[in-house]
């Protein structure tokens, strides 16, 4: 089996950004209410010019360059996704767009564990040696699905898409030491961005569904109490499969849900709270793209050097939560 590299990261996000006062001017919130409980102090939206497809594509096209890769290099390309512009799959788009004509490319869906998800699915092509060279995509644009009149979610929520180029190479390189994917349908109530059950008339006497989704509906205590208890341990349970200490690890990079919800996680894992990646504050939780994005952002200033140990876990919707222990091998500032 052969190992793979993390070898080129990139980022987009939309140019339009929405802070606490913009928010509180729709929902009766404040910026100290948000700041306080989230960290969060704004968030970006989509425009009419940018779409899932555009960002992604974006992401993906930095992370090549980063990686020194030509497009028609890339095998897969794996978008990880809740909100593409097309049910049938906006990942073959975001190939077109790219430019790699010889890779295979699909969606991933897991919410805001599906970047990690996919990360470790992309990686499974590779460890066999059916596939060289991968592209993991996250993005999501949840502002279309987010109820911007329900200030319990609509605060939270952001846009934007994260990629990592991963390639093939000898096993004692590897830089995906070890993973644990969990899923729990059965708790999956308190977060949802569900079909409405609306019907409409086929023909006299029979009737179809209607397509259309209902606007995300969250229980936010619920999923808080989640992934303060399921995080700390999916990461202790990754910490002792690959016989690694806590103090060895050199960054703890987190789902971007909430700053409470990470500074649990350090603290229940005894990581100190200077080696927590964070970019909360500037773009909220961005579903499946706020990995890759806060990834892209530490490596790009130097934060995240070459050799690094980064462990990560992505937990959300379904319910799905996920670990991985990464290792960076890429270019760094
Ligand atoms: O990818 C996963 C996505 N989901 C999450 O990460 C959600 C995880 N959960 C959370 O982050 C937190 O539960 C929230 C930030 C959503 C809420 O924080 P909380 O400390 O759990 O607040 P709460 O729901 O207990 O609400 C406390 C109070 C309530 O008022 P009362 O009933 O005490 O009078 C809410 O109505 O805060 C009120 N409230 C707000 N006030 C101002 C709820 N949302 C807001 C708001 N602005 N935006």
């Amino acid at each position: 089996m052969k190992g793979i590299r993390l070898c080129g990261s990139g980022a987009a996000v939309p140019r339009l950004r929405v802070s606490n006062d913009d928010l509180s001017a729709r929902v009766e919130t404040s910026d100290e209410w948000i700041r306080t409980r989230t960290g969060i102090a704004a968030r970006r939206v989509a425009d009419e010019s940018e779409s899932l497809t555009s960002l992604a594509a974006a992401a993906g096209q930095q992370a090549l360059q980063n990686a020194g890769w030509d497009a028609s290099s890339v095998d897969l390309i794996l978008l990880a996704t809740s909100s593409p512009d097309d049910l049938f799959g906006s990942a073959p788009k975001v190939q077109a767009l790219i430019g790699a004509g010889s890779a295979v490319a699909f969606d991933l869906t897991a919410a805001c564990s599906g970047f990690l998800f996919s990360l470790v699915t992309a990686a499974q092509y590779l460890r066999t040696g059916a596939m060289t060279r991968a592209l993991v995509i996250g993005a999501d644009q949840l502002s279309r699905w987010v109820d911007w009149d329900d200030r319990r979610s609509c605060v939270l929520f952001g846009d934007g898409a994260g990629a990592v180029a991963i390639e093939a190479c000898p096993a004692e390189n590897d830089g995906l030491l070890g993973f644990r994917l969990n899923s729990d349908g059965a708790r999956g109530d308190c977060l949802t961005l569900a079909q409405t059950s609306e019907r409409a008339e086929l023909l006299p006497g029979m009737s179809h569904q209607r397509g259309g989704y209902a606007p995300i509906g969250m229980n936010g205590q619920e999923v808080y109490k989640f992934a303060v208890r399921e995080v700390p341990a999916i990461l202790k349970q990754l910490l002792a499969d690959t016989n690694t200490e806590a103090a060895s690890i050199d960054w703890l990079l987190l789902h971007q849900a909430n700053q409470r919800i990470l500074d649990a996680a350090a603290e229940r894992l005894g990581i100190a709270a200077d080696k927590v990646l964070s970019n909360l504050a500037n773009y909220g939780n961005t579903s499946a793209a706020t990995i890759p994005l806060m990834l892209h952002e530490a490596v790009s200033d130097g934060r995240i050097q070459s050799g690094q140990l980064i462990a990560s876990s992505g937990f959300g919707a379904g319910l799905s939560w996920g670990a991985a222990l990464l290792r960076w091998d890429g270019p760094t500032s």
